[in-house]
């Protein structure tokens, strides 16, 4: 489900660049959700990773400022964020109920789904500090709910779509991150 790293990771500094993709709605005018972004970062995240498999991985940013419901996410398999900005965000996982749990798509969604509540259980959660780093396999369900209320979190993931979370966490053992 998921992992922390551990070392933490310093962003010295970032630039948030295009917008790639977004997944929420607008409120009075302002979007509310996750946006995601490519990023110039003075950190280069790919030493995480082994140099031969750096090819399968790429670098963006998200910025989330509201609850992020149970979904999986699209075309990403594993991902690993590095929390620049908390915003005192609780990161939950969860198993299915059953087989069959209702599942919806909302725009921009491929292959990603949302899950309802009432079809899940909780199956561990974590509540980042800054500068922490977290391998998280991103095709379970998983949610992003805030612990006060709606601040503004940011990280700068290094993510892919080719390797499962069980082969990014020996890379991480290789390079000594796990
Ligand atoms: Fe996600």
């Amino acid at each position: 489900m998921f992992k922390r790293l551990n070392h933490k990771i310093n962003i010295e500094d970032y630039s948030l660049l295009d917008k790639q993709t977004q997944y929420g709605h607008t409120v009075d005018g302002e979007f509310r959700g996750i946006v995601y972004y490519n990023v110039q970062a003075g950190t280069d995240l790919y030493q995480l990773i082994p140099e031969q498999y750096r090819a399968d991985f790429y670098v963006s940013a998200f910025r989330i400022n509201d609850v992020i419901p149970p979904h999986t996410d699209t075309y990403d398999r594993t991902t690993i964020n590095v929390y620049v900005e908390t915003g005192d965000y609780v990161t939950e996982f969860y198993k299915p109920k059953h087989n069959n749990p209702s599942k919806r798509q909302i725009d921009n969604q491929v292959d990603g789904y949302i899950f309802n509540d009432k079809d899940l259980l909780l199956a561990g959660m974590f509540k980042a500090k800054k500068n922490d780093a977290y391998v998280l396999d991103v095709s379970c369900i998983h949610s992003v709910r805030p612990y006060y209320k709606n601040l503004d979190r940011t990280a700068i993931n290094l993510s892919t779509h080719v390797h499962d979370f069980d082969s990014v966490c020996s890379m991480l053992q290789q390079t000594g991150y796990l």
